[in-house]
């Protein structure tokens, strides 16, 4: 049985010393799939260190967890439930994949009677969530939804009344339609927008403000009970965790902005890559090579962040829905049998939009003492109709960066001037942004995280560490300066009075 210690003890050589060592490391190291390419050939992933992680997965039951997360098996023992986001795009069990599409079709008639002006002349669309019932939506609309003006949509996630504050001075309360999203319909912030949203619409003369409310939860009961209309929630399933929701009616907002046609493809495109992701061969298989990678930096290099880099404007909020997708998710110091984990457990994801991120923070990615993997996310086709120059400069850039990094350039006269190279860059390059290839992105993201949590032994699919905050939070709102320490009592005093 193939152990760490085996892929420990595989000797390291450079990128460079790779790519002359092994001439078929694009056959190896690339894949395409899903009008996708998946390029890791610029990562340390020798041969050799492919097939010890290839082992590694095999000893640690990699397809038979692969089987149980489309089989609706328990994969989240800390909840005692499945994570049926598969299901959403048409890949689970049976019942899962028929209960998913019941509640698409509700929420599908609910755009048809929205789109029917059946409650009213909407043009503005007030989406109040945070997380999970925000990140992806948001992105969704922002890397697709630019020319899309079928409704003008706002999602706001902030309890700091700012954000909704702008949504107001611009939208027309007698046009807007409100949609609360919130998986447990029980988050303090989105609580207190939803209702600040609901004063503005009545303090603004619309009649039944509460008939203007789309509720988007795994809790109905308590969207119906807060006094949402039974026909206007939009359930989903209890075992579709928040971070990996945008699949189901939480994705409302966006069906509804880009068209019930370009949500379909979306899905598609998701199911695309749960395909591949079930069926291809481990060797060849985009989110597991793309695991391997990241475990060999976090686990074996000793790497503490990964940066992703999207190079192109639509793609800005990728990033940040990351962040929630791999640090919530694998983000744990215990295993999934509740022992403390012997290893690090995910790096911290950070990153930015190229070419901007070039001129302010590559010089570390180049020339610090940091080791950190960088990704980068580009798009063949460009997003606008300006002259080609301006996308050719972007890609030329991307290509550049991941060149330069790899390569480095000594100079021992100046160290200063010095590069020292040898550092890892994948490349994910989609032929064109639209709906499928979007869906088949963040679902490759899905995978991969599940296998880097498979590979390490953690349930990838709770997020406990958020609640100990929000406890204290609500006892401070209770107790005012009450049991705390020194430093938190001054501060409330200082600032809550
Ligand atoms: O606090 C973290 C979290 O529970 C996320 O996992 C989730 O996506 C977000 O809050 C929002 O939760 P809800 O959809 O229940 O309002």
């Amino acid at each position: 049985m193939a152990t760490w210690s085996d892929i420990e003890s595989i000797e390291r050589s450079t990128l460079t010393a790779l790519f002359e060592a092994e001439p078929d490391r694009l056959s190896r190291l690339v894949v395409e799939e899903a009008g996708i390419r998946f390029d890791l050939a610029k990562t340390h992933l020798s041969r050799p260190l492919l097939d010890g992680f290839l082992a590694l997965a095999e000893a640690n039951g990699l397809s038979a967890a692969r089987e149980r997360l489309f089989t609706g098996a328990v994969v989240n023992p800390s909840e005692g439930r499945a994570a049926e986001h598969p299901a959403e795009r048409g890949q689970g069990a049976p019942e899962s994949v028929a209960r998913a599409s019941a509640f698409r079709a509700r929420m599908r008639a609910l755009i048809d009677a929205i789109e029917a002006e059946a409650l009213g002349p909407i043009r503005h669309v007030l989406h109040i969530g945070i997380g999970g019932s925000a990140l992806g939506p948001e992105l969704l609309l922002d890397a697709l939804g630019r020319d899309a003006d079928r409704y003008d949509t706002a999602i706001v996630s902030n309890v700091d009344g700012t954000a909704l504050e702008a949504v107001f001075s611009r939208f027309d309360p007698q046009a807007t339609l409100i949609a609360v999203a919130s998986k447990t319909f029980t988050t303090g912030e989105t609580m207190l927008n939803a209702a600040s949203a609901l004063a503005w619409l009545e303090e603004n003369g619309v009649d039944d403000p509460y008939g203007r409310v789309v509720a988007i939860t795994a809790a109905p009961d308590k969207a119906v009970e807060w006094g949402v209309d039974e026909t206007r929630v939009l359930p989903f399933a209890e075992s579709v965790g928040g971070r990996y929701s945008l699949w189901s009616s939480i994705g409302f907002p966006a069906a509804l902005a880009l068209g019930w046609a370009a949500f379909e493809e979306l899905l598609e495109g998701a199911a695309a890559m749960d395909r591949h992701f079930r069926l291809a061969p481990p060797e060849r298989n985009a989110p597991i090579l793309a695991a391997f990678s990241d475990l060999f930096y976090a686990q074996l290099r000793h790497c503490e962040t990964r940066a992703v880099f999207a190079y192109d404007e639509r793609l800005r909020l990728l990033p940040p829905y990351l962040q929630q997708l791999e640090m919530e998710s694998n983000g744990k110091r215990v295993t999934a049998d509740g022992a403390p984990l012997d290893r690090s457990s995910a790096p911290i994801t950070w990153g930015g939009t190229g070419t901007d991120a070039q001129h302010a923070v590559f010089q570390l990615l180049h020339q610090g003492t940091h080791l950190v993997p960088v990704e980068f996310v580009a798009v063949i086709e460009p997003g606008h109709a300006l002259d080609e120059a301006h996308h050719r400069a972007l890609l030329v850039n991307a290509f550049a960066q991941g060149a330069a990094l790899m390569q480095g350039r000594a100079n021992r006269q100046d160290p200063a001037r010095d590069y020292p190279g040898d550092r890892p860059s994948t490349t994910i390059l989609l032929d064109r942004l639209d709906p499928a290839r979007l869906g088949a992105l963040l679902a490759f993201y899905e995978h991969r995280t599940f296998v880097s949590a498979t590979m390490i032994g953690i349930n990838p699919f709770d997020q406990f560490g958020v609640e100990l905050g929000k406890e204290i939070a609500r006892s401070i709102e209770q107790d005012g300066t009450g049991d705390f320490d020194a430093s938190t009592r001054a501060l409330i005093e200082r600032a809550l009075g």
